[in-house]
């Protein structure tokens, strides 16, 4: 079985390039990876993650909106994560159940208790071994995203929320890591790429150390 690790954050807290860099790494070090997101990852969950970023799908309920979420992610874990868990594979998936619940729960005030129930008919019960939160104010987070936006990133339905909603979507994380601390490492992301991403790679060697996973690395080379 190998191991389940996921990325969590705000808009521009750099998930997507942290888990990127994290993937090179541990592939480095002889690691089976699979890096994925959502919502998306399979053809069906890139399909549904167009209808839900869509600006003109202004009309979307949320109600319709968490099954969209849920569909993606219900495909995502049989047809990806699954399977490459039951070839060893060290598994980074950028965002997961948990956004469910800091979007639609805390940030869209839906009932949290319901979304787990729904997440976890979508899974089949599926948790990650390791959730990195990397933590950063709506403020910094949307000034970053928007400079992104500007040199080409698409901006997206779900990016032309109020900044209210963004603090309550970066409070429910912060809930969600204390409720668990044993799954969650909370991440200071307002640093430099560079240091955010040694942050990570230190919490995923420990992760995979307590699984008994190490790898000695290229012959020659650094472990990562
Ligand atoms: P994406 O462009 O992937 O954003 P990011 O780079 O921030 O991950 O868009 C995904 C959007 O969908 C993002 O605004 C978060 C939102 N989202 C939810 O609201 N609920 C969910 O369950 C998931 C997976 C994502």
């Amino acid at each position: 079985m190998g191991t389940f690790i996921t990325f969590e954050g705000p808009e521009g807290a750099g998930k997507t390039s942290v888990a990127r860099r994290i993937a090179e790494r541990l592939q480095g070090a002889g690691h089976h990876v699979l890096l994925t997101r959502e919502p998306g990852g399979t053809p069906i969950g890139d399909q549904i993650r167009r209808i839900l970023l869509a600006h003109h799908n202004t009309a979307m309920t949320p109600e319709a909106e968490i099954l969209l979420f849920s569909a993606s992610r219900a495909q995502l874990v049989r047809e990806v994560i699954r399977p490459a868990l039951a070839q060893g594979a060290v598994v980074l998936c950028d965002r997961y159940a948990d956004s469910t619940l800091a979007y639609q729960g805390y940030g869209r005030g839906l009932d949290v208790d319901a979304l787990r129930q729904i997440t976890a008919f979508a899974t089949g019960g599926l948790a990650p071994d390791l959730t990195v939160l990397l933590d950063v104010t709506p403020e910094v987070g949307l000034a970053r995203r928007r400079r992104a936006g500007r040199s080409g990133e698409e901006w997206n339905r779900l990016d032309d929320e109020e900044l209210e909603f963004y603090e309550r979507v970066r409070a429910g994380y912060l809930a969600l890591a204390e409720a668990e601390p044993g799954r969650w490492r909370v991440v200071d992301a307002t640093g430099s790429p560079d240091r955010v991403t040694e942050e990570v790679w230190r919490l995923v060697e420990a992760c995979l150390r307590a699984r008994g996973l190490t790898l000695p690395g290229p012959p020659g080379g650094q472990s990562g």
